[in-house]
């Protein structure tokens, strides 16, 4: 295993929060759902895991991250649940936060958001983002994070080293675990704070990050693809693409291609 994460430091530093620590479990997503489904939820639940045997990603994809990841989800409370229109707003607010938080262990590092989901460093993903929710019995949101920290790709098959990479890979040098995990705690509980007080200063983070900006960017949709020049993201959190027909805004969908 590699370095064991601190529960203790971390619970010293957030007593606000109950933290499930799991060596290993399927998914820190799933578990967050069942306890959304069987418990009353009044603060923040944080579920870590060291190892997931069926991490999940976004649509019907996969997430495997080796030891050495960080890996969690957090379970909030039904009075900060949000409606699915706003979960791109949260998304993109957990990518600002992931990116502060590697800019402030790495200043040089090249960090930026590949909408609507995805954290970039050095032109490869270093996190994926999973916002999932429930309405029964109690509205309640999970927020799933993935960020690649230690665990290195140097041995991983050239398909993922092409698309993948962790700040180890990227910077020679390895973190404090527990220290990434409260740092993105920190500084999600902000960005989160100020979807609803400052939405327009958030909104200004995620332009300044949007990796896709001015780039010819392909989007699927459940209905088609648009393609278009970038032009960024708007407030609420809707990718703005400029087509032959004019400005076209994406709510959601998936970029599959961009140049
Ligand atoms: C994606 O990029 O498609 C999203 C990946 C999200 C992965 C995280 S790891 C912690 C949490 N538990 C899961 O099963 N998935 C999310």
């Amino acid at each position: 295993m590699a370095d064991p994460l601190d529960i203790q430091r971390l619970q010293a530093a957030f007593p606000q929060i109950e933290i499930e620590h799991h060596v290993q479990i399927d998914s820190t997503n799933s578990r967050a759902l069942e306890l959304a489904r069987s418990e009353q939820i009044d603060r923040w639940r944080l579920i870590l895991a060291e190892e997931q045997t069926a991490g999940r990603g976004r649509g019907a994809n996969r997430w495997f991250s080796a030891a050495g990841a960080v890996t969690f989800s957090f379970l909030l409370p039904a009075e900060m649940t949000l409606p699915q229109p706003d979960w791109p707003r949260l998304a993109l607010a957990t990518g600002v936060a992931v990116c502060q938080t590697i800019e402030a262990f790495e200043p040089r590092a090249l960090v930026g958001l590949k909408w609507p989901n995805d954290v970039f460093l050095n032109g490869r993903k270093v996190c994926g983002i999973l916002i999932e929710g429930i309405s029964q019995p109690r509205p309640h949101l999970v927020v799933g994070i993935g960020v690649n920290v230690n665990n290195s790709f140097a041995t991983a098959p050239a398909e993922l080293r092409q698309i993948a990479t962790s700040i180890v890979d990227e910077t020679g040098r390895e973190h404090d675990r527990t220290e990434v995990l409260r740092a993105v705690i920190h500084n999600f509980d902000r960005c989160g704070r100020e979807l609803a007080s400052d939405p327009a200063t958030l909104a200004r983070h995620w332009q300044r990050y949007c990796l896709l900006t001015d780039c010819v960017v392909r989007v699927a949709t459940n209905s088609r693809q648009i393609v278009g020049r970038c032009q960024g993201i708007d407030e609420a959190g809707a990718l703005l693409l400029q087509t032959e027909a004019g400005v076209e805004r994406c709510v959601a969908g998936t970029v599959v291609s961009w140049e």
